[in-house]
């Protein structure tokens, strides 16, 4: 008895392990979430604060990145004024961890706009890092910077990230142009409903009768819980995962009941 719970043990932390993956999902500045589409939010909203790379030089913008060295050819910058009571953009993911990455601006332009970034992160409403860079003469412009990254979210949330400057005294620059988050997935749907637990449990007598109903309730909402969170679009596989477990389970369910029932019987009769 000892030894069946010890294994069936074994057998649950096994599937545990072999579940786990990591999947990345970008959210770029124009194009938006890679996974869901939802694209960040600029504000102020209903001013033409935010300009993407489409403004050049002519259009008065006088921080032009290279678009050959930026995240899908792509990125967001604005000049926070001091009349603004605060400047920046929202985003919302669901996953375990986020990393932003900004261009950064360094050389005085000889004109009236700053190159230097500040900014706060404020995740799920508590400011969680204040980020600074001063230019630097002659660095020119940098891409790919990471400016914040957190681990360790709860997965099974929606969280809201603001990247804002709040109010602020001196005008400053900010240049978005991604995120990458990570979502833990399940790696393989044939695990959950592996022939592992059905095994171990027949070879157990009464408390593996126990285990045995217990096992296919509790993967069940698990496998559907963890597709949920890496993609909240996908109705129709998540559904579909459900069903085959569902039908997996109660095929297995049954013939491994009687067997277990009769194992049992078999032990109580010998003595
Ligand atoms: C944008 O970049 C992501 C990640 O690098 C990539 O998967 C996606 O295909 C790109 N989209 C376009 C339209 O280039
Ligand atoms: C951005 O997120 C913050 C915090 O959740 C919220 O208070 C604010 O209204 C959002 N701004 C916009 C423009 O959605
Ligand atoms: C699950 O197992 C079946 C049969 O062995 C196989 O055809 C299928 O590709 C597997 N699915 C996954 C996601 O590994
Ligand atoms: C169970 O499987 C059978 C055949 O494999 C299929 O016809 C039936 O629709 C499935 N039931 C569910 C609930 O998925």
């Amino acid at each position: 008895m000892l030894y069946s719970l010890l294994s069936t043990t074994f057998v649950l932390s096994l599937s545990l392990c072999a579940n786990a993956k990591t999947v990345t999902s970008y959210i770029d500045d124009s194009l938006g979430d890679s996974a869901t589409g939802v694209k960040p939010i600029y504000f102020p909203q209903g001013e033409k604060i935010w300009q993407d790379q489409s403004c050049g030089r002519a259009q008065g913008c006088r921080i032009v990145p290279d678009t050959e060295k930026t995240h899908n050819k792509t990125y967001t910058a604005a000049t926070y004024k001091t009349s603004m009571d605060n400047m920046g953009f929202n985003l919302s993911f669901q996953g375990t961890s986020i990393a932003i990455y900004f261009i950064l601006a360094n050389d005085d332009f000889d004109g009236p706009t700053t190159t230097r970034t500040e900014c706060n992160f404020i995740l799920d409403g508590s400011v969680r890092k204040s980020y600074t860079h001063l230019p630097v003469r002659g660095k020119g412009i940098e891409y790919d910077v990471e400016v914040y990254k957190e681990d360790g979210l709860a997965g099974d949330q929606m969280h809201t990230l603001e990247v804002s400057t709040g109010k602020k005294k001196r005008e400053v620059f900010l240049a978005f142009d991604y995120a990458v988050y990570t979502v833990e997935e399940p790696d393989d749907q044939n695990a959950t409903t592996s022939s592992g637990s059905a095994q171990t449990t027949t070879s157990s007598g009464a408390p593996a009768q126990n285990m045995n109903t217990q096992a296919p309730p509790n993967n069940v909402p698990q496998t559907a819980a963890t597709t949920g969170t890496s993609n909240g679009a996908s109705e129709t596989s998540k559904s579909s995962n459900e069903n085959s477990n569902e039908n997996s389970s109660s095929n297995l369910a049954s013939p491994r009941a009687v067997l277990a029932l009769l194992f049992a019987t078999a032990v109580l009769g010998l003595f």
